[in-house]
Formats: C-alpha cells, structure tokens, sequence
C-alpha cells in the first residue's frame, strides 16, 4: 500500500491502541476552566518537568514568561495578544504561560536550529506533568504575534512559541455551545501505519 495516497480518514481512529502512561492518555486541550488557582508548588513542578528536558547540546533554549490572578495587568496583556477565538475560553484560564526560545547558541552566538524542537519537547514534559497534577493544558498558536511581542518587552534574540492556557478542569456550561460540542467530542489520530514504518521511505 502506498500510505501517502491512502485516504486519510480510512485511517484515524479515536481508540488508545496500544498501551501508554496514564498522562498521555488522559491529556486533552480542553477549553472549560475552574476559577481555582494553580499553587505556586505546583507551577514550580511544571517549570521543572520542562527543566528536565533533553535539548541539543544542553543549550536549554527554552525562556517561560507566565501571570497568575495575581497579576491582572500582565495577564491582560498577554490575553490581549491572543486571536478571538482563544481569547473566549483562555481569558478563564488562572494560569497563563508564554513559551519563548532563545534563538542562538549561549555558547558561540550562532542561530540554534534545534531551538523549536527543543522548546517543544520542554513544552511536552511541562504538558504531562501538567496532567498528573489534575491540571488541564491548552497549546495556543492562535496569537497576534507583534502585539505579544510589544505587551510583553520580548526582545529580538527571543521568538514566541505557544501561549499556554493551565487550570483545573470546569463546567462546560461555563462554554458557548459550539465549543461545548467540541470539547465532548471523541478525539481521533491517524493510525500508527499512516505515519510509521519499518522499512526505508
Ligand atoms: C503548536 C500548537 C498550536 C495550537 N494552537 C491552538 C489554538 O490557537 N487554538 C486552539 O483552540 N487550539 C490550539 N492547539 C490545540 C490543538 O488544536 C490540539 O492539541 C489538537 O486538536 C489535538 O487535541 P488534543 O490536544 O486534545 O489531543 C494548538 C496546539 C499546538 C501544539
């Protein structure tokens, strides 16, 4: 069978196949959060999954920048960069967290090429450690980039990744309908045969 000529939809299916950790099967992007805060023990927890991440060359190129209820000025200015669509749901989240990647090698100055990869696998622990606490974590790209950028005195040597939306689980009521579908709504993936293989491409 020739996979990339395969009808992608034939091939998704919304069960777990094969057996994972527990923190990877019950992540999920939700967009209902509780009002409850996120203890400081906590997000320290979460910046310290992300601490531990493998990254090229130990480099770390990994900046966070986040606001709690207790700062609604900054908060504020990190929920005015987001796009509509996430503004609705994400302005209740209590945690926020900007995920930024330092663009050159601390070392030598020259452009690191693993710094997205790295970010985003620091991003993955941060997520998973995120979920063992009972935490739900929402991944946005959805962002005006130069209004983050200028709100929050990010400077050139740094490039904005994902925004993160933390809280604990809430009441979907709390959603417009149309998200509420969305968020009830089975999860599916592409079947392991659509994107492994165990021969040459
Ligand atoms: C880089 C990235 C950008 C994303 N941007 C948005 C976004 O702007 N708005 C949104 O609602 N979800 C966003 N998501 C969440 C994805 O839509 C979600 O992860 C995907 O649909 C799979 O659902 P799951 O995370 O519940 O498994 C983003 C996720 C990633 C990793």
């Amino acid at each position: 069978m020739n996979l990339m000529e395969t009808h992608t939809e034939i091939i998704k299916s919304t069960a777990i196949e094969y057996a994972v950790m527990n923190e990877i099967s019950q992540r999920r992007s939700k967009r209902a959060y509780a009002p409850t805060p996120v203890s400081n023990e906590i997000i320290n927890s979460l910046f310290e999954a992300a601490r531990w991440a493998p990254s090229s060359m130990n480099e770390q190129p990994w900046v966070y920048l986040y606001a709690t209820p207790d700062q609604p000025e900054l908060r504020e200015k990190i929920i005015q960069a987001l796009n509509d669509s996430n503004k609705i749901w994400a302005k209740q989240a209590p945690l926020l967290i900007v995920s930024l990647a330092r663009k050159t090698l601390l070392r030598n100055g020259v452009i690191n090429g693993s710094a997205r990869y790295d970010v985003g696998g620091a991003n993955a622990l941060l997520s998973l450690q995120a979920t063992r606490e009972g935490l739900n974590v929402h991944q946005m790209g959805g962002y005006n980039r130069q209004v983050l950028i200028d709100n929050l005195n990010i400077p050139d040597s740094h490039e904005p990744l994902v925004v993160m939306a933390i809280g604990y689980p809430g009441d979907l009521e709390s959603l417009p309908e149309n998200l509420r579908q969305r968020e009830i709504a089975p999860r599916e993936r592409f079947r392991q045969e659509f994107f492994v293989r165990n021969e040459s491409f």
